[in-house]
């Protein structure tokens, strides 16, 4: 039967909602950061994302998620010393990466380390989740990045110095040369724009796993997982690949055409809540200016300009604009990472989010359970196997 909403039930099935893609349920409670999708607003903790860009520090950013206020002087040391403290990798983490192929994806690298340290750490990871566990988890995605990008190369992973921040110490880490600022502080402010993004498909995985008494690597594998699909996190390296296939200024007209006219989707735009600009595209637009090469700046914004007029002359009614990762890719090439570290290092962001919404869940938990609308047969009779 199908209701006048467009729901559907089988027999003693209530009529319920069946939104496509779950858009506009609401999965949970946050007081940790939401989308204002028609203004094009992003807000972490009742701040807006332009209070904190350039300003706030990531180890900042990330306190004022778990903590739900910004640091004193004396607090931001605590923790930058618990980072500090727990980036060493056991051992054992560290062979489980090295038995990988070097042609393994980074991001598959991330969730097997995830994982392998979940069963590895006495000391974590056995309970309900907790902060401890959130800043040992978060202080450890750097260095298990960047052993698997080490050891892919032939190199031996570098041991962290914990009195860097994380945007030095894990460029340090992937590099085994200490960084430039001009290096570091672009990617510390992407790391702070990136922490967190309200109910997103790997947020919610996250607080799925979380919600059946789990504990948090599991939960943050889960996510990890969620993340490197191309509808999400897995878009900027395709954006890199994208802008290398166009190549040159005069070529951004009929490859996008081209593009367009088989079907494809433009990376780099369209969102499934902003209806705006995404903030973070304005701020990353503007880092990038600054960071990347005047030639790769100007390539990008040219295939911004005219995908955005292409994609409304398309699709008038659809109010597609350019999303994060658009100008993440050439901020974080000019960073020195590859393409293919792009999304792994979203993860060294988001991570802090992630543990913030499990805290948030277990702190008021109730198993997220929800339901299917059956579609298959229910009146089949059995047939022995020789007769079938
Ligand atoms: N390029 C071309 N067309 C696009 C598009 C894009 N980047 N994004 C959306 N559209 C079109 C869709 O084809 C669809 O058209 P249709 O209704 O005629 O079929 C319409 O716009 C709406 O798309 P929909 O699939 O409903 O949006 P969504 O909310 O499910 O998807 C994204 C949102 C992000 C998955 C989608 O915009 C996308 O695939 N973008 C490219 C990948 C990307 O940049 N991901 C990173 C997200 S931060």
């Amino acid at each position: 039967m199908t209701g006048s909403n467009g729901s559907t039930a089988v027999s003693d099935q209530p009529v319920l909602p069946r939104p496509e893609g779950l858009e506009g349920v609401v999965a949970a409670s946050t007081a940790l950061s939401h989308v204002f999708g028609e203004e094009g607003r992003l807000v972490y903790r009742g701040y807006d994302i332009h209070e904190l860009a350039g300003k706030a520090s990531f180890e900042e950013v990330a306190y004022l998620l778990w903590m739900g206020e910004l640091p004193t002087a004396s607090e931001l040391a605590d923790l930058r010393a618990k980072l500090g403290a727990e980036r060493p990798l056991p051992d054992q983490v560290i062979e489980v990466i090295r038995a990988l192929p070097a042609s393994a994806a980074p991001m598959d690298a991330l969730r097997t380390g995830v994982s392998a340290l979940g069963a590895i750490d006495d000391r974590h990871f056995d309970e309900t989740p907790d902060l401890d566990e959130a800043i040992a988890l978060t202080a450890k995605f750097p260095g298990i990045l960047a052993a698997f990008f080490r050891l892919r190369q032939g190199l031996e992973p570098v041991a962290p110095i914990a009195e860097m921040n994380t945007a030095q110490s894990y460029l340090y880490q992937l590099f085994g040369r200490e960084p430039d600022e001009k290096h570091w502080r672009p990617l510390e402010v992407y790391l702070t724009l990136l922490a967190d993004h309200g109910m997103n498909a790997s947020t919610f995985t996250a607080r799925v796993i979380a919600s059946t008494g789990s504990d948090l690597c599991s939960a943050i594998t889960g996510a990890v997982g969620a993340l490197k699909g191309p509808l999400h996190g897995g878009a900027p390296s395709k954006v890199l690949d994208m802008l290398e296939a166009i190549g040159a200024a005069e070529n951004v007209d009929a490859w996008l055409t081209a593009a367009l006219d088989r079907g494809e989707r433009l990376m780099g735009f369209g969102h499934r809540v902003y209806r705006a600009e995404d903030p973070r595209a304005e701020i990353l637009r503007g880092m990038a200016r600054e960071a990347s090469t005047p030639e790769f700046f100007e390539l990008s914004r040219r295939t911004e300009e005219r995908a955005l007029t292409m994609l409304h002359e398309r699709k008038p009614d659809r109010r597609l604009y350019t999303n994060v990762e658009f100008y993440s890719a050439a901020v974080l090439s000019a960073v020195g990472l590859p393409g293919d570290m792009f999304t792994p290092t979203f993860a060294v962001s988001r991570v802090v989010g992630w543990t913030a919404h499990v805290l948030e869940q277990v702190a008021n938990n109730r198993l997220i359970r929800p339901q299917s609308e059956f579609v298959g047969p229910t009146d089949k009779h059995f047939v022995a196997i020789e007769r079938r």
